[in-house]
């Protein structure tokens, strides 16, 4: 068979077996119904990772797991060829939704049963990876197991963060029983390829079913500690008081602002706030802010972190509240997708007669670090009206084939007949 006849021949995959994978995953952490909430290293992140690891084997991949617990099923290739590998991750928001991730996971496990069934081998090997903790919603930083992979985050780093109850990321990892011993960094991939919804509405209004993802958003983390003094609730009179949650509130509406200046296609969220004494009875002493904030390049991004800290300083200087700033994480900035990989997707999705749109992403995604060692390329389906982070995340099937089937022929292509 040459490259042409597999392209024509391509799919379609079996979608019903992908679709019961999907809805066998999502009774895993099923939460606030139809949500999941899979935190990384929870139970239900082992449960998961277990049924995978068994579907895995039972379709004869090699399992193998890294000090992280990145999961790698490899079917082999011809050759010892640096492998092709295709992913995303398990573990779901607190507030996640069915196809966050998982979809991208499933997406690879199915393209390999398909090759199976047709009885297709290629040349490098197919490895279908799920990354631990991309989500950052109990670790920090988002993007963990791939940012280790890549050399990005340093091990022991990792290992050593802590989640909101002080329980250590390497203890977690051992207690679910996915510590494993495969080398850290990992080896860099011949390509490395991402299936994710898109997680805004662009491809679900404009009907279009496949993104092509060009350029990432650079997005950067920021904690501010904002400092007044605590006073009684009631006896204190008003001019007296210096209370760090109401210069905080004003804080967060001046942040919001800042993201629509501009081209007003910026993004500034305060996304977590944490308060103390965080009582009744007396004026809030210290709150910690942190706040995400993300836009289309660098220099718009620097200018709006320097506006940022401006906009939070005078706030401050007018409350007579102290203040300190610390940057927690960035990713996105700089990060290349590549081009080869790009115009086979185009193609084969041609072939397939599927429409496809060049888009950036605003969301991080595990391709990220990939792209920092290896040819790499996300590809974006659609998901109803954008709701994504939220239990209703939600897609009609039949569009996200047409992804799933160009990521396929994509993905065969490069790993070679
Ligand atoms: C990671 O998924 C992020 O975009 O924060
Ligand atoms: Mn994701
Ligand atoms: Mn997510």
């Amino acid at each position: 068979m040459t490259p042409n006849d597999v392209a024509t021949d391509v799919p379609p995959l079996n979608a019903d077996r992908l679709w019961a994978s999907l809805r066998a995953a999502a009774e895993i952490g099923a939460w606030r119904s139809p949500g999941v909430q899979r935190l990384a290293l929870s139970d239900a992140d082992r449960q998961m990772r277990d049924l995978y690891c068994r579907w895995c084997r039972d379709s004869g991949l090699q399992v193998r797991i890294d000090r992280v617990g990145n999961i790698f099923a490899r079917r082999p290739g011809a050759g010892s060829l640096a492998p092709v590998m295709v992913g995303s991750h398990l573990d779901t928001q607190v507030a996640g939704g069915r196809y966050d991730g998982v979809l991208g996971v499933l997406a690879g496990l199915e393209i390999v049963r398909w090759l199976d069934d047709r009885g297709i081998s290629t040349r490098h090997p197919i490895e279908v990876v799920s990354w631990t903790n991309e989500e950052g919603a109990r670790f920090r930083p988002a993007m963990l197991g791939s940012a280790v992979f890549a050399g990005t985050l340093g091990l022991q780093a990792a290992l050593d963060q802590r989640d909101d109850d002080g329980l250590r990321f390497a203890d977690e990892l051992e207690r679910i029983g996915y510590a494993g011993d495969n080398g850290i960094p990992g080896a860099p991939p011949h390509a490395y390829f991402e299936l994710h919804i898109e997680q805004s509405d662009v491809l679900h209004r404009r009907g279009i079913d496949v993104g092509i993802v060009t350029n990432a958003y650079p997005a950067r983390g920021l904690e501010i500690r904002v400092l007044g003094r605590t006073a009684h609730a009631g006896a204190t009179p008003m001019h007296l008081r210096r209370d760090a949650l109401v210069g905080a509130a004003e804080m967060i509406t001046a942040i919001e602002a800042l993201a629509t200046e501009g081209d007003g296609d910026g993004r500034a969220t305060t996304t977590r706030l944490e308060l103390w004494p965080d009582r009744t009875g007396i004026v809030p002493g210290e709150v910690t802010l942190t706040v995400d904030h993300r836009h289309t390049g660098e220099a718009e991004l620097e200018q709006m972190a320097r506006r940022l800290e401006q906009t939070v300083a005078q706030i401050a200087a007018r409350r007579g509240l102290e203040l300190t700033c610390e940057q927690l994480w960035e990713f996105g900035a700089g990060i290349a997708f590549d081009p080869g990989l790009a115009a086979t997707a185009r193609r084969c999705a041609g072939e397939l007669g599927i429409e496809t749109l060049a888009m950036p992403s605003a969301a991080g995604h595990d391709g990220y670090w990939l792209a920092t060692i290896a040819p790499s390329l996300i590809l974006f389906a659609p998901c109803v009206d954008g709701i994504t982070h939220n239990e209703h995340e939600e897609i009609e099937f039949h569009r996200v084939l047409r992804a799933v089937n160009v990521l396929a022929a994509s993905v065969l292509e490069v790993a070679g007949q």
